[in-house]
Parts: C-alpha cells; sequence; structure tokens
C-alpha cells in the first residue's frame, strides 16, 4: 500500500519525502504511466527554459501529456523578450522586461511552472542562493519544481536513484561519483544533487575528483571523498561520471585539470565489481567516458534517461495533489 504524499514545490530532496515511498511509488507509476490521466485534466504546466534541454524538456512534456495536463513551453532566449533579471537596474540597455513583471505573468496563464535557470559562474553568491529560481517561487503565485538549477538537478537525481534501485544486486551497493574531464566548466548541479540524494539513501556512496575540485561540504555531507580514482573504484557497483568546475574559493567556476588519465576507461572499470556506468547525458565520449565503456553492456545510461519520465510523472502527480489541498 502506497501513502500518498502532495508536494508544494520541488527543488530538492527534502521535498520529496521518503525515498523508499517515493521509488516505491516511481515502480507503480512504471507499471501503468496513464494510471492518474485523469489527475491534470484542464491543468497547464509551463515550462521555462533559461538553457539548452533535450531530456528535461521532452521527458517532462511526455509526464505531463501522462498526467492529462496541456503543456506550454517557454524559451527564454528565443522568441521572448530579452529579460533584466537585476533588481535596481536603470533598464536602458536590451532587455525590454523584468522578470519581477514576467513572472507573475507567467504565472497567470498555468497552474505549474517548470524552471530551467544554470549557474551562471559570474558569483558563486548568486549561483548558490538561487536567485532565478527563488524569485519563481515567491513571485509567480504557483507550485513550482526545478529542471536543474544553479545548484541542484533533482529531476535527474529521482531518476538515478530508481535506476540504481532497479539494478542494485545487494541492499547496500557502493556508489561512486567521480569527476571527469570536459572542455567547457560545467555547473555543480548535478554532481550537487546526486550528492544529497545518495546521502539520503544508506548506500556506501564515495566521491572521487582531483585536488581543487571539492564540492559545497553542504551537498558532499558524509560521503567518502577519495582522490585517487582507481583505490576509489575498486569493488564499486555503480559508477556515475561527471564534469564539474571549482567550487571552492577564487577559482569558483574555474577548470582546474584537463587530465585524461580521469576519463573512464576500460581501466578503472577493470577494478570494480563488475560495475553498471550512469551519466546524466548529454556526454563527451573519449573525455569523460570511453566509447568502449559507454556502449558496453555495463552501461545504463539510456534506462537511466528514460527514468527522468518516470521521475518527472511522480513528481508532477504530487504538485497536482498538492494543488487540491
Ligand atoms: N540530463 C539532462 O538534464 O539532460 P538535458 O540537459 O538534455 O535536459
Amino acid at each position: 500500500m502506497i501513502n500518498r504524499v502532495s508536494m508544494k514545490q520541488f527543488i530538492s530532496v527534502r521535498d520529496i519525502g521518503d525515498l523508499k515511498a517515493a521509488v516505491d511509488e516511481a515502480m507503480e507509476m512504471k507499471k501503468d504511466r496513464f494510471k492518474y490521466v485523469e489527475l491534470g485534466r484542464n491543468k497547464t504546466l509551463l515550462m521555462i527554459f533559461f538553457n539548452s534541454s533535450l531530456r528535461t524538456r521532452l521527458s517532462t512534456q511526455k509526464a505531463a501529456y501522462n498526467l492529462g495536463m496541456n503543456v506550454i513551453v517557454l524559451d527564454i532566449n528565443q522568441g521572448a523578450w530579452k529579460l533584466e533579471t537585476e533588481r535596481g537596474v536603470v533598464m536602458d540597455g536590451d532587455k525590454p522586461e523584468h522578470l519581477l513583471e514576467a513572472i507573475p505573468v507567467m504565472g497567470c496563464y498555468c497552474d505549474i511552472i517548470g524552471v530551467r535557470s544554470f549557474a551562471r559562474f559570474e558569483s558563486r553568491d548568486y549561483d548558490y542562493n538561487e536567485t532565478i529560481l527563488n524569485q519563481f517561487i515567491r513571485y509567480s503565485g504557483k507550485p513550482v519544481f526545478s529542471m536543474e538549477a544553479a545548484t541542484r538537478h533533482p529531476l535527474q537525481s529521482f531518476a538515478d536513484l530508481i535506476t540504481i534501485e532497479e539494478y542494485k544486486t545487494k541492499p547496500r551497493p557502493k556508489v561512486v561519483m567521480t569527476w571527469a574531464p570536459h572542455p567547457r566548466p560545467l555547473p555543480q548541479a548535478v554532481p550537487n544533487s546526486f550528492a544529497e540524494w545518495m546521502n539520503a539513501t544508506d548506500y556506501e556512496f564515495v566521491i572521487t575528483h582531483p585536488r581543487g575540485y571539492e564540492l559545497d561540504p553542504r551537498f558532499v555531507g558524509d560521503a567518502k571523498v577519495e582522490y585517487d580514482q582507481m583505490k576509489a573504484f575498486e569493488g564499486a557497483d555503480f559508477i556515475y561520471a561527471k564534469n564539474w568546475a571549482a567550487y571552492m574559493g577564487d577559482n569558483y567556476g574555474q577548470i582546474l585539470s584537463r587530465d585524461r588519465s580521469w576519463t573512464v576507461d576500460s581501466r578503472q572499470m577493470s577494478v570494480t565489481n563488475n560495475a553498471y556506468f550512469m551519466h546524466c547525458l548529454p556526454v563527451r565520449r573519449n573525455m569523460i567516458v570511453a566509447d568502449e565503456v559507454i556502449e558496453g553492456p555495463r552501461s545504463i545510461v539510456i534506462p537511466e534517461a528514460a527514468n527522468r519520465e518516470i521521475s518527472a510523472t511522480v513528481v508532477l502527480k504530487r504538485l497536482l495533489e498538492g494543488l487540491k489541498g
């Protein structure tokens, strides 16, 4: 028997409540993803993208259709007015509309709002205060969920958890999140969020990265940090690869290493417990992961991406149930 949970927002692991109940609900949803198709009748989801997306856009839209919702998608940088986001600015530049008017207007046309807004790497405080996402929460008047914000990507992490639960062969698998090189500086949202969700489980969770790539300690929590990647991989059941730019101090948003010895290939995978390979995608082949690993029999990146539809369906269902109360 599943204990039904409603939600008013979904921006972090805290909003999902009991993880076991959430995973059970996801498994139930997977058996019949149209079971709640009446729940979203005459309800409208507005998806706001400040940044590009393939998986989040498609899976969240599909999830909304599973629940019978109408969907509006707005790409802020394609077809909308350019938006000023700073308060107090004299708006004599190229941005004709302020977010503080745009957000409540957007709220007029929908019942639930999803927002994708990445870290900008101009200011760590601006990014880590989740300035854009919090303005939507404050001014839209509607339940808001993150479709990847500056510091977290909870829809991805929920799908990752569902995937691990499906593939694990022991109650407490060893899950290793590894940094890997990338030609561009990437936000910490995915690794932060993955760490936050893994720390909420009872898995053995290890983070490995070159020195200088320490994540915000609030996300690292009690995870073990191992700077020797080969040592970290020993006996692992799941390898979760991701690049991120530096978080600490004046190096915030910088690339500190391009060391291709951190690229996940058969050398590292050989010391694991025949680990499954995971990545949120998109992935740069032969930077993050070698062809032979991502194409190999233990790569579960496609089922992981498929579970994005399931995590989004559960989250939207709970947000729809939250509209009632
Ligand atoms: N993993 C993920 O969020 O993919 P997109 O950036 O394509 O949405």
